[in-house]
């Protein structure tokens, strides 16, 4: 049986990712906490882990001692900015503890500045929308970074602002006054010019700051390819999803399937890309499908699928991911800021992890500029639509208890942040089964 160690570059960022609202509970000022209250989610955030009452002290304790060397975690706009003229010195103050939390534990900080949520102020005035956004955003970004910026100089302005926009505007799982996709991308649009002027104001603001967002790139495939409509249906789910946004980024213009929009200010605004990564679509044409603009997209048949079906295990679409990221932006610094599955069990996480590392480090063996790769998530939290029914943690969660439960996952992630590698031993040891993909003789 071959004996090796996948080792990865010095100083390379190992951590898990998470999202204000999915954990920190009692979240009420914002518009997801208002849409779970009238039944449009698979139950409500309540508590979620408990962060805000002072549990990130134990979880961070948990990724410290399970030698992660970096967090990514979201700040709350609605706790900082509880109405539009006011700021809650108290809450900020709170970030900056967390913040030191992790430098006390010698963990480097990445901090998202937007991550689904708004205020309900801003909602009510119909947010993302209209252009005023902008200056609001900016405004509510110079505040936090000035009180945060002692503790981290690596933001991400926006989370997936992608699926923001498709979940909410087209597919409707996400809280919206009104749907459409001209508006959506009217939407995507005001948040390119947003996360442009934020970009620049962190610039000002702390000269040394990496700034970037947070991309949710999806590889598709059509289910026939030879068929012109499924074809037809991948392209233009891949034009909408994929590209809009690095599209704005790289060249100003932002090329979206129902026009372009012009924010040269956008151009260039990136010290690293970004890349969330779950899985790859298989996408076809499908006439009953009107609320998804006539597109199917699955998974093949005999995929290695989590609950629900929810995502493949597709490991080489990470890699393809990030040879689309090399070739779009040769030389852009890479983080991976999520990858993860939904697995109650931790039978398919084990070697969802194995496998995809084992991809970022054909990557990083072609002297592909990855820095870092953030899992989804630390314990399990609260998923939006879906709310508790998927369970992302390494560790488990008993929502009514606030009882954390460890994975056998914990542990092979804590050996790979350990050795900066991904060894045979682990292979073996957590997921046997696909030794001898990894490891073939
Ligand atoms: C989002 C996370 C979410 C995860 C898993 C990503 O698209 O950024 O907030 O929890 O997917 O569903």
């Amino acid at each position: 049986m071959p004996q090796a160690t996948y080792h990865f570059p010095r100083g390379f960022l190992w951590g898990t990712a998470t999202a204000a609202h999915q954990v920190e509970g009692n979240n009420t000022n914002n518009q997801w906490w208002q849409w779970e209250q009238t039944g449009h989610t698979n139950g409500t955030s309540g508590l979620a882990a408990d962060w805000w009452g002072g549990r990130w002290r134990e979880d961070f304790d948990r990724a410290a001692e399970t030698d992660q060397n970096a967090h990514r975690l979201s700040v709350e706009w609605s706790r900082i900015q509880p109405t539009p003229d006011t700021w809650d010195e108290d809450a900020l103050e709170r970030y900056r503890l967390m913040l030191r939390g992790l430098r006390e534990r010698g963990m480097t900080a990445m901090v998202t500045l937007h991550h689904f949520t708004d205020p309900l102020w801003l909602f009510e005035m119909n947010g993302w929308e209209r252009e005023e956004v902008v200056g609001l955003f900016e405004k509510f970004v110079r505040k936090t970074v000035e009180a945060l910026k002692e503790y981290c100089t690596l933001w991400c302005t926006i989370n997936e602002p992608n699926v923001y926009t498709l979940s909410g505007y087209v597919m409707g799982d996400f809280p919206t006054k009104q749907r459409g996709m001209n508006l959506g991308m009217q939407v995507m649009a005001n948040m390119l010019r947003g996360h442009a002027a934020a970009y620049r104001a962190i610039h000002q603001i702390q000269p040394e700051a990496r700034v970037g967002y947070a991309l949710h790139y999806r590889p598709m495939v059509a289910k026939h390819p030879r068929f012109p409509l499924d074809a037809l249906m991948r392209k233009l789910r891949y034009d909408g999803l994929n590209m809009a946004f690095p599209s704005g980024i790289g060249t100003g213009v932002m090329k979206t399937p129902v026009g372009n929009f012009q924010v040269p200010e956008a151009r260039g605004t990136q010290d690293y890309l970004g890349l969330n990564y779950y899985s790859v679509d298989t996408v076809s044409f499908h006439l009953g499908k009107p609320r998804e603009l006539f597109t199917s997209s699955g998974y093949p048949e005999d995929a290695d699928t989590s609950e629900q079906r929810f995502i493949a295990n597709i490991p080489a679409g990470l890699f393809d991911t990030l040879k689309w990221a090399v070739r779009t932006y040769p030389d852009l610094p890479i983080l991976i800021t999520e990858n993860g599955v939904n697995d109650s069990s931790d039978d398919l996480r084990r070697r969802y992890l194995a496998q995809h590392i084992h991809q970022v480090w054909r990557a990083v063996n072609f002297n592909w500029p990855v820095k870092g790769y953030f899992h989804w998530t630390l314990v399990d939290n609260f998923e939006w639509e879906r709310g508790w029914t998927q369970r992302f943690g390494l560790w488990g969660l008993e929502v009514e208890t606030q009882k954390r439960i460890k994975r056998p996952s914990v542990d092979l992630y804590a050996e790979i942040c350990k050795e900066n590698g991904l060894s045979s031993e682990m292979v073996q040891k957590y997921c046997p089964e696909v030794f001898a993909r990894l490891f073939p003789v």
